[in-house]
């Protein structure tokens, strides 16, 4: 039994980064995760895993596909998935053990086990090994995650060939044919994995375009550029069944009332997750999650009980996990008696396909729907002279800036390394700056970030390399 000044309920992004910052405020602080590792679905089965794949696999496509063009012939061109899955866990055990030394550093003390609250001042922690201990503070944090959406009448999760991301991370051997059902970031992701080792992918997703939440001209791109390497699309299609069949797995869907059938080997279920909440024992301090399992919380954070706060996938917002570890370090603050604050308008979007796909602020389609003029400056990265040394000319950049003010109001890239080039107009959010800010900024040649600049000068009509 021991007396905190807050513990947070969950080791990911959220409550690991939360932990840490309410650890360097001077709190007594401690973080209960029962997963055996800190470092929550993002680092454990999520975006630092995926991202060791996707970079493998990378690597072979273009040692496959893009060298010759380089001047660069193999003779012998060979992949090891074993080795893929054992450098991608060896990443993962690394950097899970480097939040334990933060943990050591910022005096926070970790309590491996499942937490159920007793009372709004106590929770009860079940440990691996049967033992309980209770735990007292004056405020605790819920960050208890997502997990993956089961579609469990017509496609329940199997563990082995029906399954969610988590397993697509560690299929032993490349699939021959994997169908993903969603066309979201982890349908993209994980799919782009298995194609460039492969496997024929098809995706079927219910919507009418890829990655239906991203701006209209970034959504059909990808999806021009995906089929280019290979992917197969079926839009407005609605999965009606998977299940085994043999060896494999037999996949029904509908389009516009006409039924179709795939055989596969392997599906990967990408329809969304959902927040975490199970088990928490909310009931027994009055807490009632909503349907969709998501919490609700004051603008501090709070819950409907003062000294429950809430953070990360439990509450709205996008699932990343850079919104939570801003929402955790928001949090401690306003416990420790400081102004924690998060800017939802300059949270960055990314999926890390090849060419990747980055946004920040408001698409096209949602100035529209609000009835905010604006102007648009959109440059290719064909017009880049360092994309053509890469090889890589694919996508361009979109400027989004309000029509009166100039204000940056979004923008949209598709292209190589746009994961490393949004950050520039995140800080341009961070500080409203206009179109011309970036504009007037000198931008180092022959670099990526030119097509910033002239996209940003694109707005005003005025892009002199285009
Ligand atoms: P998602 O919401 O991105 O995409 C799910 C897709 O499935 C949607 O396009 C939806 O229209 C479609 N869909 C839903 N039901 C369907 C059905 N019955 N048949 C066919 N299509 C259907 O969800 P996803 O990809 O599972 O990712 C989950 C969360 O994880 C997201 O919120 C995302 O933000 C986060 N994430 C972020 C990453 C990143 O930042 N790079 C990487 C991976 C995940």
């Amino acid at each position: 039994m021991a007396a905190f000044d807050v513990i947070f309920i969950g080791g990911g992004p959220a409550g690991y980064t939360g932990a840490n910052r309410a650890g360097q405020l001077g709190l007594s602080v401690a973080c209960v995760e029962f997963r055996g590792t800190l470092g929550g679905t993002c680092l454990n089965v999520g975006c630092i895993p995926s991202k060791a794949l996707l970079q493998s696999s990378e690597n072979f496509y273009h040692a496959k596909h893009k060298a010759a063009e380089h001047g660069i012939k193999f003779t012998k061109l060979e992949f090891d998935v074993a080795q893929m899955l054992k450098r991608k866990e060896g990443i993962v055990s690394g950097l899970t053990k480097g939040i334990e030394g933060l943990f050591k550093k910022n005096k926070v003390t970790y309590i491996k086990g499942k937490g159920t609250f007793v009372n709004a001042n106590t929770v009860k922690v079940v440990a691996m090994d049967g033992s309980i201990e209770e735990h007292t503070a004056k405020s605790f944090v819920l960050c208890t995650g997502s997990i993956p959406v089961e579609l469990r009448s017509i496609a329940p999760f199997d563990g082995k060939d029906i399954v969610s991301s988590t397993e697509s991370l560690c299929f032993e051997k490349v699939p021959d044919h994997l169908v993903v059902i969603g066309a979201g970031v982890i349908g993209l992701e994980m799919g782009s994995v298995w194609l460039r080792l492969g496997s024929k992918v098809t995706v079927i997703e219910a919507m009418d375009r890829a990655l239906p939440p991203m701006d209209g001209a970034v959504s059909a791109e990808m999806k021009k550029i995906m089929e280019k390497q290979g992917m197969l699309f079926h839009l407005n299609t609605k999965l009606t069944k998977a299940e085994k069949s043999g060896k494999g797995v037999k996949v029904t869907a509908e389009k516009d009332g006409q039924a179709m059938t795939i055989d596969c080997d392997k599906v990967l279920v990408a329809v969304g997750r959902r927040a975490y909440t199970d088990g928490l024992g909310l009931e027994n301090v009055g807490i009632a999650a909503r349907r969709d399992g998501k919490l609700d919380v004051n603008k501090h954070y709070q819950t409907s009980v003062p000294n429950i706060y809430a953070v990360g996938d439990v509450i709205d917002g996008p699932m990343l996990a850079h919104k939570a570890d801003e929402e955790g370090v928001a949090v401690a603050e306003l416990i420790a008696g400081k102004s924690g604050h998060v800017n939802y308008m300059a949270i960055p979007n990314v999926v890390y396909t090849w060419p990747e796909v980055a946004s920040v602020g408001l698409t096209e389609e949602e100035l529209k729907a609000k009835g905010i003029e604006y102007k648009v400056g959109k440059i290719p990265f064909m017009a880049n002279g360092r994309a053509r040394a890469f090889g890589e000319t694919d996508g361009f950049v979109k400027i989004i800036a309000d029509a009166k003010t100039d204000r940056i109001l979004g923008g949209h890239i598709i292209g190589p390394n746009a994961s490393e080039l949004i950050a520039e107009l995140v800080i341009a959010m961070e500080f409203s700056a206009s179109a011309e800010d970036i504009a007037r900024s000198s931008h180092a040649h022959p670099t990526l970030a030119e097509v910033m600049k002239e996209a940003a000068l694109a707005v005003d009509k005025r892009a002199l390399n285009f």
